[in-house]
């Protein structure tokens, strides 16, 4: 596991310690070719991958905010039109892209039959049915290989331009393992061949914590905290790789200490019912927040990854600035 690792190197060749403390096998997380937005629904993955976009791209790096998902949710949230597979500027260095199996299927098979007009000769479907019956799980590879594509320094779509950082939205379903996990399942199957081969690659790159980070979000609650705790351990027996990062994500800020609760909670309010209610929203805000920590707490305990926290912003939406706001959260804690 890579750590913050202050180590004081004792070499008695060298006559002694070593002064400086090395930082070995940390790599912050927008300095990596790929990282993998992961987690259950609704946790604020897709607004995550926003935020951090906006924080790469502040930094000066040409970033690419990648969905896999049904419905594209980054190029209306910076207010474009959607980008489809495509990659679009929605900002000053960030783009967007977003891939359908479907899509991502008729690029591959371009590609391997070298010509888009034999693709359709043949029957692109046809083609590929044959060939996912044979293989189950190419779509996955497929999928997770065009976002493998994207993080390349050499691009295969021609006339791409390479990007710093590539940021993958993962799908909900299974916390974004199956996705992480098809390159290797696929492998294993057809260890020999061009796609077994290059699914091999995909799975080097993935597994690599030098190249690829994987982030968990979640949110303070008991289940969230379980299933991160759980993503952790199936990244390392299935992959033999760890988990990079934990944002806890909608965070509410605790502002009374424990004098001051048992103060209110004292209050005699029978005289006056605004009051009284007024309290009692004090209160149970401040209990919620309370069992939030205890949830980080929790989950800083048992994850060994580093954990961050991102704190709940108050906007109907989550418009821009709440964007912003965030962006620069991921920038401080990253
Ligand atoms: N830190 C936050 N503060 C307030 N609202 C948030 C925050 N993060 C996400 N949300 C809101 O929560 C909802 C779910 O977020 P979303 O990013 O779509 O989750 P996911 O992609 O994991 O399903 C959205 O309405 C989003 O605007
Ligand atoms: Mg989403």
């Amino acid at each position: 596991m890579s750590g913050l690792c202050h180590t004081q190197c004792y070499s008695e060749e060298l006559g002694g310690i070593l002064p400086t403390p090395t930082l070995r096998g940390v790599k912050a997380v927008l300095d990596q070719r790929l990282v993998v937005i992961t987690g259950k629904g609704g946790v604020g993955k897709t607004t995550v991958a926003a935020a951090m976009g906006l924080a790469a791209a502040r930094a000066g790096k040409r970033t690419v905010i990648c969905e896999v998902a049904e419905q594209e949710r980054i190029t209306q949230t910076f207010g474009r039109p959607p980008a489809g597979f495509r990659e679009t500027e929605v900002a000053p260095r960030l783009h967007a892209f977003s891939i359908n199996p479907e899509d991502a299927k008729e690029e591959w098979l371009r590609r391997q039959l070298r010509s888009g007009a034999l693709t359709g000769l043949l029957g692109a479907s046809h083609v590929y049915q044959y060939l996912t019956a044979a293989a189950p799980g190419l779509t996955e590879v497929v999928t997770i290989g065009k976002v493998w594509e994207l993080a390349q320094l050499e691009r295969r779509t021609s006339g791409a331009s390479p990007y710093d950082l590539t940021i993958v939205d993962a799908p909900a379903t299974g916390n974004g393992m199956a996705l992480l996990r098809a390159p290797r399942t696929y492998s294993q199957i057809a260890r020999v061949g061009p796609i077994g081969r290059h699914a091999g690659v995909i799975d080097a790159f993935l597994s690599d914590p030098a190249s690829t980070a994987v982030v968990a979000v979640a949110l303070p609650e008991e289940m969230p905290v379980n299933e991160t705790i759980d993503l952790e351990r199936r990244l390392s027996e299935e992959l033999g790789r760890e988990l990079t990062q934990v944002l806890v994500n909608g965070v509410l800020p605790g502002r009374l200490s424990a004098a001051e609760v048992k103060e209110i909670e004292a209050v005699d309010g029978a005289g006056s019912p605004p009051a009284r209610e007024a309290l009692t929203v004090a209160l149970s805000a401040e209990a919620r927040a309370r069992h939030q920590r205890s949830q980080v707490a929790r989950l800083r305990r048992r994850v060994g990854a580093r954990v961050a926290t991102l704190p709940f912003i108050v906007t109907p939406e989550l418009e821009l600035e709440g964007l912003e706001a965030l962006s620069r959260e991921i920038e401080r804690k990253l």
